[in-house]
């Protein structure tokens, strides 16, 4: 999932059947807070199966009921997952249902409202960030602009082998991403419309984080 040169991967749009089905539940209005979680649960655990397709393997000698065997098992310690905070939390349960033993990091930004620029109100990330698969979990890849300032403080702190995993994205923001960090691949359930006047994704679901703790 890497790309040999400067060139951005194009977007993975994962279009099986129940992401879509279940996607299409998500965004519907009338699904409540519980609905809404249990969704992305489900839909985060989809996800993460496929975001760890090419995790590495070691082989490792087993003995059945019956007889010893050569089995396979992840060879550690690899992947981790990065939330981006707060949103970003919704996606960790379905991921750890599959990866319970990944360390879990944390990023929290928020944008100044004179400078525009991102700010760090939060950092917390496992060990051996530099030799794991960081996968960085927020449901909406909305303008771009927070995700790629995280994935560049992530860089910062050495993580080289980053993917991006979101629920719904948009045409601007991810080519936001991809010009910021060409070498990041993403992966989305989705590429929407676009952005609205007000930085919502349309159609969208709203707003993720308030969806998924049920604020306003
Ligand atoms: N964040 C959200 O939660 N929803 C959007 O539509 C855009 C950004």
């Amino acid at each position: 999932m890497t790309s040999e040169t400067n060139l951005p991967l194009p977007p993975i749009v994962l279009d099986h059947p129940l992401i879509r089905h279940k996607l299409t539940h998500l965004r519907r209005k009338e699904t409540s807070t519980a609905g809404f979680r249990r969704l992305t649960r489900e839909l985060s655990l989809l996800m993460c199966y496929e975001a760890t397709r090419d995790l590495p393997l070691e082989p490792v000698e087993i003995t059945t009921p019956l007889e010893t065997m050569q089995g396979e098992q992840l060879a550690g310690p690899d992947v981790c997952f990065i939330s981006i905070l707060r949103a970003g939390n919704g996606l960790l349960d379905g991921m750890l249902d599959l990866v319970p033993f990944a360390p879990v990091g944390h990023v929290g930004l928020y944008r100044d409202p004179d400078s525009l620029e991102a700010v760090e109100y939060y950092l917390k990330l496992p060990t051996q960030i530099a030799s794991r698969r960081c996968i960085v979990v927020d449901p909406m890849l909305a303008t771009g602009h927070s995700a790629a300032a995280a994935l560049t403080r992530l860089k910062e702190e050495g993580a080289k082998r980053l993917l991006f995993v979101c629920l719904l994205s948009t045409p601007e923001g991810i080519a936001c991403l991809q010009k910021a960090h060409p070498d990041v691949p993403i992966m989305t359930c989705s590429i929407d419309r676009g952005l609205d006047d007000h930085g919502y994704i349309r159609p969208g679901l709203g707003d993720a984080g308030d969806r998924l703790f049920s604020t306003r």
